[in-house]
């Protein structure tokens, strides 16, 4: 784990002196941040060989006066982390409610194995299994944790045969099923992701994109339970079709995006992002895109919807969503966007393309984590999950940090389903 994410993660949401829970230390990452900062760390690790490493990695002298530089914080003081080897499911060596912050890194089901196959060691469960152990860890982190505090946890995706395994959806409904809110949904990109060699020829000459990002997800324990909003504006979605011209197409994938996660300048983004999608997902233009707006506000008509049959992708957008919608919109859009898959499924040919385009909205305090939800609602026997693409504008992020407690939204997410029939 990189040590940008546990530094940003303690920076944001604790305060020097305060206590950090890491249940999968591995060599220490979070511990030796905490060390950094001037917080309590406690870390447990369910492979004493990890902890020993933990132990040399946390085995550095700071003077307070560095402490003090690195955080522009004064009077820091230095505490030695709490290491031991310990099972994430069990944390009944800690009382309940008494952690400020849990920042932790789970094996991402059985794809690396961390120990020669010890007991308890979740890298050995597949993804079923291994989430429902994970129900455990959650249930476990929610005791623990201060009522208002957050825990982050780092998850990446998997594949299979060609396909992706939403692994980091499906772990953010476990700590949602265990009580927590979702205050973020932070993607990570990776930067070492190679775009040469036998991945990158195979995910050429497959067709799939090569995994670039991971998910940070901060959970909150609620202080209360968080009253609903009164008032909810209703708004009706209309749909709009074709949006774009048909080009002339023939699936060349030189020059279209590889990797995950595509990033394409402001002014064209949207173009771009069409292009991209298009290109890789339609051989001869036999598509059709849907486009929701919100009718109440810009005043966009109902047109006819096209009607050609014989697709080989269906591309559904809703740009609407960047104008704060409600819990009553949300459950709408959702709706309608079921709606129109189970109408124009029979349209699209074997092996033909599914794409929505959407994006993560905040209602409230909290974040609705909306790719996640079409996933959790599309289970239909003949679509299978393709690719979970991550979308953003060139410098979104540079953009000065708005005042706000919370983190502004820059992505957006490509969905593709291939269809089966
Ligand atoms: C992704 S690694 C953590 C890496 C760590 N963030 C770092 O920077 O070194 C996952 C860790 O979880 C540990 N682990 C697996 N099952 C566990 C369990 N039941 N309880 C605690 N730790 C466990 C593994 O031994 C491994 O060290």
């Amino acid at each position: 784990m990189s040590p940008y994410i546990p530094r940003n993660v303690i920076i944001k949401y604790s305060k020097p002196g305060e206590l950090v829970l890491d249940y999968f230390c591995g060599a220490g990452t979070t511990a030796v941040e905490c060390e950094l900062l001037g917080r309590k760390c406690i870390a447990i690790d369910i492979n004493d060989k990890a902890i020993e490493l933990a132990k040399k990695n946390i085995n550095f002298s700071v003077e307070s006066q560095q402490l003090t530089f690195v955080n522009k914080e004064s009077h820091l003081e230095v505490y030695e982390p709490e290491l031991k080897v310990g099972d994430a499911r069990d944390l009944s060596f800690l009382q309940d409610n008494s952690i400020d912050l849990i920042c932790a890194h789970p094996p991402y089901a059985n794809i690396i194995h961390y120990t020669d196959s010890k007991e308890g060691d979740l890298s050995f469960f597949d993804i079923d299994d291994f989430l429902k152990e994970m129900t455990k860890v959650a249930k476990e982190s929610f005791r623990v944790l201060k009522p208002g505090r957050q825990c982050a946890i780092l998850i990446g995706d998997t594949r299979r045969k060609k396909h992706v395994i939403p692994l980091g959806f499906k772990l953010i409904n476990v700590y949602l099923d265990a009580g927590f809110k979702l205050r973020e949904l932070v993607i990570k990109r990776q930067h070492n992701c190679k775009t040469t060699g036998f991945w990158y020829a195979n995910s050429i000459k497959y067709n799939f994109l090569l995994l670039a990002h991971e998910y940070l997800p901060i959970f909150e324990k609620p202080k209360t339970h968080f009253p609903l909003s009164v008032r909810e504006r209703r708004i009706d979605y209309g749909r709009v079709v074709p949006t774009l011209e048909k080009p002339p197409l023939k699936r060349n994938l030189d020059g279209v995006e590889t990797t995950t996660v595509w990033i394409f300048p402001e002014k064209d983004f949207e173009e771009r992002l069409n292009k991209n999608v298009i290109d890789r997902y339609s051989n001869r233009g036999g598509y059709s895109i849907i486009t929701f707006v919100s009718n109440s506000k810009n005043g966009m008509d109902f047109t006819k919807r096209n009607t050609q049959k014989g697709k080989e992708l269906l591309f559904i957008k809703s740009p609407f969503l960047s104008s704060n919608p409600s819990n009553l919109n949300v459950e709408q859009y959702l709706k309608e966007t079921k709606e129109i898959v189970n109408r124009e499924l029979p349209s699209i040919n074997k092996s033909g393309f599914l794409v929505i385009q959407t994006q993560d909205v905040r209602v409230n305090r909290y974040i609705e984590p909306l790719a996640k939800r079409l996933v959790d609602m599309l289970t239909f026997d003949n679509l299978w999950l393709k690719e979970i693409v991550v979308v953003t504008q060139e410098g979104a992020n540079l953009s000065p940090l708005s005042s706000t407690e919370y983190l502004r939204i820059v992505h957006q997410y490509l969905l593709v389903y291939e269809v089966r029939k």
